[in-house]
């Protein structure tokens, strides 16, 4: 369902704007009259109109939005906002809602627990003209320092199983869950379909944004549908796989409509019979003492915990973001190129003909495994993790990895490009 929904009471000059499934606004035209409410359908006689008004046998008929808004317009319609609901601070340190724990300050900040407090933010921001920044689990950005802005931090929680039929099930998880804790609550309820992104650091609510993906799988294969709220107006819209346009480390979150959306829930296809996907990397090895018959996904989840933590550090000890730069994909001719000088070289020809590069292996090569800045380096283990021991600014980091994006330009003729959102940076 696409919201909003404009409709029209057939035989009256009344018009509505569903913005989602427990928000409608109405235009009533008494005495000449024209009175506009944002009704919020928190309880059940309002919702029960909600789904008249969508169903296809109502006197109920489509009417364009324009018309719709100048109703509301004329009737000075404005959108009902319980500014209670969200509790507003100021100069809040952000060191410890990033897990590259860098210092830095949000101007104003807000621990997001409903949608109520999420409408009365955007309000907010809106009315006062702040620009926003939105936090999940904080794991997938650099701050290059104090942000003058108002922070959300997306604390909306709780999991609702919308349909189990003995083997498959259906599962609404709220945005501010932490990714981790969901994948082994489903483990512990026998739902197979996550288990190879365990130990991914950040929040459910930021997994959709990039696609996340580790040994194999990604968000993407076992994705149902995510509800959003419009950072512009406060409606909700569900958004199936197609129109989340993912794509390796994308979504259209991060292109098209980056920043027109605040991520609330996510819903995730998984099955108990699903099949263990153990084809890549060292997962097969992790699991050789097992007979293949007594395999489950819980095994496979322990092998890619295994796997993560002797290779990346944890951001509970040091301060990172997971890789920090995309792995490259180069044209064939290029890849067939380094391949000559280079036969080890990692290479992963996909359906397009091109062939993606392991940036941890051209940064390695380019001498960059370990290297320390007193404060902060490129991790020991995995030199696509830039870690922070400490005292770092954002700023600092950047420089570092702008010193390696050079470095493995020349080398190699090969640009990297950021994973990690970069928040505040400079126009070069
Ligand atoms: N390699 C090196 N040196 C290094 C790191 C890697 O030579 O320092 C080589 C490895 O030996 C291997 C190849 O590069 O031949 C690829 O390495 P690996 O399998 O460890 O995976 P990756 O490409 O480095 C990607 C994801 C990780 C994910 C792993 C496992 C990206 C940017 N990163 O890393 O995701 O966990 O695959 O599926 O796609 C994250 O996004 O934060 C993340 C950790």
């Amino acid at each position: 369902m696409q919201y909003p929904v404009y409709l029209q009471l057939t035989g009256t000059e009344n018009v509505y704007a569903i913005q989602g499934p427990s928000r409608f606004w109405e235009c009533t035209r008494m005495g000449g009259q024209t009175m506009c409410h944002d009704v919020i359908a928190t309880t059940w006689p309002e919702r029960q109109r909600i789904l008249d008004m969508l169903s296809d046998d109502g006197p109920w008929s489509a009417v364009a939005r324009e018309d719709f808004e100048a109703a509301w317009k004329a009737g000075g319609g404005q959108p009902s906002v319980d500014h209670e609901a969200f509790h507003l601070q100021e100069h809040v340190d952000l060191a410890a809602y990033t897990t590259f724990g860098i210092h830095a300050k949000a101007r104003w900040f807000a621990d997001i627990t409903s949608l109520e407090a999420l409408r009365a933010a955007l309000d907010w921001a809106r009315s006062h003209n702040r620009e926003l920044l939105v936090l999940g689990g904080g794991s997938n950005m650099l701050l290059h320092g104090d942000v003058d802005a108002l922070v959300l931090r997306i604390q909306l929680h709780g999991t609702t199983v919308l349909s189990d039929d003995g083997q498959r099930v259906q599962v609404a998880v709220g945005a501010g869950e932490v990714w981790h804790d969901f994948v082994m609550d489903t483990l512990d309820r026998g739902w197979g379909g996550l288990e190879n992104l365990s130990l991914i650091p950040g929040s459910v609510g930021a997994s959709p944004m990039q696609n996340i993906g580790a040994y194999g799988v990604e968000i993407k294969d076992h994705f149902a549908w995510l509800d959003a709220v419009r950072v512009s107006d406060g409606a909700l819209q569900r958004f199936n796989a197609q129109e989340c346009a993912f794509g390796y480390r994308e979504s259209v979150f991060k292109r098209e409509e980056r920043g027109k959306w605040i991520l609330v829930q996510v819903a995730f296809d998984l099955d108990r019979e699903s099949p263990l996907r153990m084809g890549y990397g060292a997962i097969e090895e992790e699991l050789k003492h097992l007979a293949p018959e007594d395999r489950t996904h819980r095994d496979v989840s322990d092998a890619v915990i295994r796997i993560r933590r002797s290779k990346l550090p944890d951001p509970a000890e040091i301060g990172n973001a997971g890789s920090f730069f995309k792995n490259p994909t180069v044209p064939a001719s290029v890849a067939n190129t380094l391949l000559a000088a280079h036969p080890h070289m990692p290479n992963y020809p996909q359906p397009s003909g091109e062939v993606k590069l392991a940036a941890g292996w051209l940064i390695e090569q380019a001498g960059w495994k370990g290297h320390r800045r007193e404060t902060h380096g490129v991790h020991d283990r995995q030199a696509l993790v830039l870690v922070h021991f400490g005292g770092a600014t954002g700023q600092e980091v950047w420089a570092l990895a702008q010193d390696i994006m050079a470095s493995v330009e020349d080398k190699f003729g090969v640009a990297l490009e950021p994973e990690v959102n970069q928040i505040g940076a400079k126009a070069p």
